[in-house]
């Protein structure tokens, strides 16, 4: 599947943790004006919650109008991850504290035919990753600890969103920018101009009353704050 033309550089990724699970076909077409649909998969192991797990998420990959976005907050990436590249999702985000060797999984996701991710809790240092971040297509630096919806966001960790953003401008890396976590159209301002440009919102869209009006609300906050256009 490909994906829509952010010709602003600037992408949303709802998360589905806070849509109805029940009724999963009519909730992803809800936000089919975004650019990916961010699936977070959790193992009750890595983080104190429990999600879906590889079938559920081919269901939602033939179900979705748009890419998917999957962030895995599981132990055992080099045992489960490239099942979600080989069912054809378009991004698939592991945790850097979940593998003794992420540059070989990115490779692996990469070989995969997925974009291969990187993410990192709030309390992980950034330094060992910024001089890898050519072995990766996306840096997820977590606004949130992980496992739950509707947190606040972390403003603490926006040096680290500078520093990967100095990095990748220097560089001329073509690595996106992720936060997720406590995403609404009052922070997204701050992380993007941190140096973010992709972001994750769950409660911000599926809370609202119109998910798509959230959408677009979302994105011409983070364009207008953006050092991006
Ligand atoms: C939290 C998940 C997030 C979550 C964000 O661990 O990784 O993707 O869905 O939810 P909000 O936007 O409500 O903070
Ligand atoms: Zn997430």
């Amino acid at each position: 599947m490909t994906l829509r033309q952010a010709q602003d550089g600037v992408r949303i990724n709802p998360s589905i943790l806070a849509a109805d699970f029940a009724n999963i076909e009519s909730e992803l077409a809800r936000i089919a004006t975004a650019d990916l649909v961010h699936v977070d998969v959790m193992d009750n192991h890595f983080v104190p919650n429990l999600t879906f797990g590889p079938q559920m998420v081919g269901r939602v990959q033939d179900l979705s109008p748009i890419p998917l976005d999957v962030h895995l907050m599981i132990t055992d990436v080099d045992r489960w991850a490239p099942g979600y590249a080989e069912l054809g999702a378009y991004s698939v985000t592991f945790h850097a504290e979940a593998t003794e060797d992420p540059v070989g999984l990115a490779r692996r996701l990469r070989s995969l035919g997925a974009r291969a991710g990187v993410a990192i809790k709030p309390g992980t240092r950034i330094d060992p990753y910024l001089e890898l971040l050519s072995e990766f297509d996306q840096l997820l630096v977590m606004t949130v600890e992980p496992g739950f919806g509707g947190q606040g966001f972390m403003d603490e960790v926006l040096p680290k969103l500078r520093a990967a953003r100095e990095v990748v401008d220097r560089e001329q890396l073509a690595v996106w920018l992720q936060v997720d976590g406590g995403v609404t159209e009052a922070t997204i301002g701050r992380a993007a101009e941190a140096g973010a440009d992709t972001f994750v919102a769950g409660s911000s869209v599926y809370g609202a009353a119109d998910p798509a009006a959230a959408i677009e609300g979302l994105r011409a906050a983070a364009l207008a704050a953006s050092h991006r256009h």
